[in-house]
């Protein structure tokens, strides 16, 4: 049996219309029967949204559900995740689904998918191409919208300030994440002359990497400064800038430290209810049944959204209820 999809270019907009002609297993080394082969490169495990995002594509995309899920780890390195790419066009699978790493040096790799005749879909963080018709599909999150709810929230509480103090860690380089959430924050310091930066640090989306970078920080410091914000650009970042805050005797919370953080998992909403993290903003990686609503439709020989955004809203400590963190499933 052998599929074979035909992408048509319909529109000056690239709308790509899908034929089916049959699937050819892919070459696994194992018998696939009728199963969707998908083919998905992870970015890696480095913080608690990923290993979410990991297990919500790994409940949807089972044999149950008739696919076979070739799932690779990428470590954080882009150059693991196109030997991937390349390793699943040989294996001729059905679907590439991507999270990548970074966005850049994506135009050689999926120009050899699409010549392949294999549809790809970006999830999460995007790719930046030339060629958009390389992309099938792209489900995830606005990031500069979320980084925009945390500007806000820094508008409405610091009202007037002499001067607003803030440290920003940053996110992988490169990541659409770090890069739309870093945006908003420069945004908001160039429309108000009393923020200053006191200073910028690499997390990497890390705890440990974010504890290490603050702590060098507050070493260097003689005094230690006053902190108004901290801006940190995922949950696991948070974690490690309170615990070293904490070490050298600042107090995180109301009327001390405001830290801010992206994700909102159920130990973040944790530390928003202990008033320790001031605001979360929440990027949803349970993306897995949105993915498969793209492979639905494609089966189906229906155009698939282009792009598809997942809901962002804020939490601060009042928003915290039993039942938000009953319900919360990362
Ligand atoms: O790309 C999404 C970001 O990547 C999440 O905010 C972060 O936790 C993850 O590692």
């Amino acid at each position: 049996m052998k599929r074979v999809w035909a992408a048509l270019l319909l529109t000056a907009a690239a709308l790509a219309l899908v034929l089916y002609s049959g699937r050819q297993p892919a070459e696994t080394g194992e018998e696939t029967e009728d199963l969707i082969v998908v083919g998905m490169s992870q970015v890696g495990a480095e913080s608690d949204w990923r290993v979410a995002n990991s297990e919500s594509m790994k409940a949807v995309f089972t044999e149950e559900n008739g696919y076979r899920l070739l799932f690779e780890d990428a470590k954080q390195k882009p150059e693991n995740q196109f030997s991937s790419i390349r390793r699943f066009i040989q294996q001729q699978v059905d679907y590439i689904v991507v999270m990548p790493v970074e966005e850049s040096g994506w135009d050689s790799v999926l120009q050899e998918a699409s010549a392949a005749g294999i549809p790809v879909i970006v999830v999460d963080r995007k790719v930046d191409v030339q060629d958009e018709t390389l992309i099938t599909a792209r489900v995830g999150a606005d990031f500069y919208a979320e980084g925009m709810e945390a500007v806000r929230w820094m508008e409405q509480t610091y009202k007037d300030p002499a001067q607003l103090n803030i440290i920003h860690i940053q996110g992988t380089h490169g990541s659409t994440a770090q890069i739309g959430r870093t945006q908003a924050l420069e945004d908001g310091l160039a429309a108000h002359e009393t923020w200053n930066l006191l200073t910028r640090m690499d997390g990497d989306f890390t705890r440990a990497k974010t504890y290490e970078a603050m702590t060098a920080y507050l070493e260097s410091c003689e005094p230690l400064p006053q902190i108004h914000v901290v801006y940190c650009e995922n949950d696991n970042e948070a974690f490690g800038a309170i615990q070293a805050l904490e070490a050298f005797g600042y107090t995180c919370g109301k009327d001390a430290v405001a830290v801010i953080s992206f994700d909102a998992t159920r130990e973040a909403l944790e530390y928003c209810r202990q008033g320790k993290i001031s605001l979360t903003v929440e990027c949803d990686p349970l993306l897995g049944p949105l993915v498969e609503e793209v492979i639905r439709d494609m089966e189906a020989g229906k155009a698939p959204e282009k792009e598809r955004h997942v809901k962002v809203r804020a939490f601060r400590q009042e928003d915290i209820t039993d039942a938000l963190l009953e319900g919360r499933q990362y």
